[in-house]
């Protein structure tokens, strides 16, 4: 098990198994794929993420370095088919760890739905390339 798996298992284990909750199932990015779009994406992670999963998407991130589980590492994830999956990325932002009992927070009442499928992008477009 890589270090990108470590704190997701529970959470990818539950979308193979039994697939995503309605109504985040029938869910995809209505935003244009547009430099805009990431650019947006880019501010939200830096202001509501980064303090866990770290600047780069590492899960590194200052916040996250005693958590337990740990912030799942986003740069690996974006590589991976489900980072892909919008269904997914919604879900997890939109409803957090509660359902898993981890210190992902849910994202649902603090942002958009705009503001959370922007960040999403940007986590799709693999953060900071340059950083990586
Ligand atoms: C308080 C710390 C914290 C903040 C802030 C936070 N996260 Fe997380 N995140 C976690 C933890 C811990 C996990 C791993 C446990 C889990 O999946 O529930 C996680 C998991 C995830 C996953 C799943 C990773 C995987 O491998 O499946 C995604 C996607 C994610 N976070 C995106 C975000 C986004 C986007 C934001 C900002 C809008 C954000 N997180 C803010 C702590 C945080």
């Amino acid at each position: 098990m890589g270090p990108g798996m470590r704190g997701s298992m529970p959470r990818h284990h539950a979308a193979m198994m039994s697939g995503i909750p309605a109504p985040y199932d029938a869910m995809s990015n209505p935003l244009p794929r547009t430099r805009e779009t990431v650019e947006r994406g880019a501010r939200v992670y830096t202001e509501n993420c980064a303090t866990c999963h770290g600047a780069t998407g590492f899960g590194d991130g200052p916040a996250g370095r005693d958590l337990s589980p740990r912030p799942g590492n986003l740069a690996w994830l974006s590589e991976m088919p489900m980072g892909h999956w919008d269904s997914f990325m919604y879900w997890t932002v939109a409803e957090g760890g509660t359902p898993f009992g981890t210190a992902m927070p849910a994202f649902k009442d603090g942002l958009s739905k705009d503001d959370i499928w922007a960040v999403i992008a940007y986590v799709q477009a693999r953060l900071p390339q340059s950083a990586k």
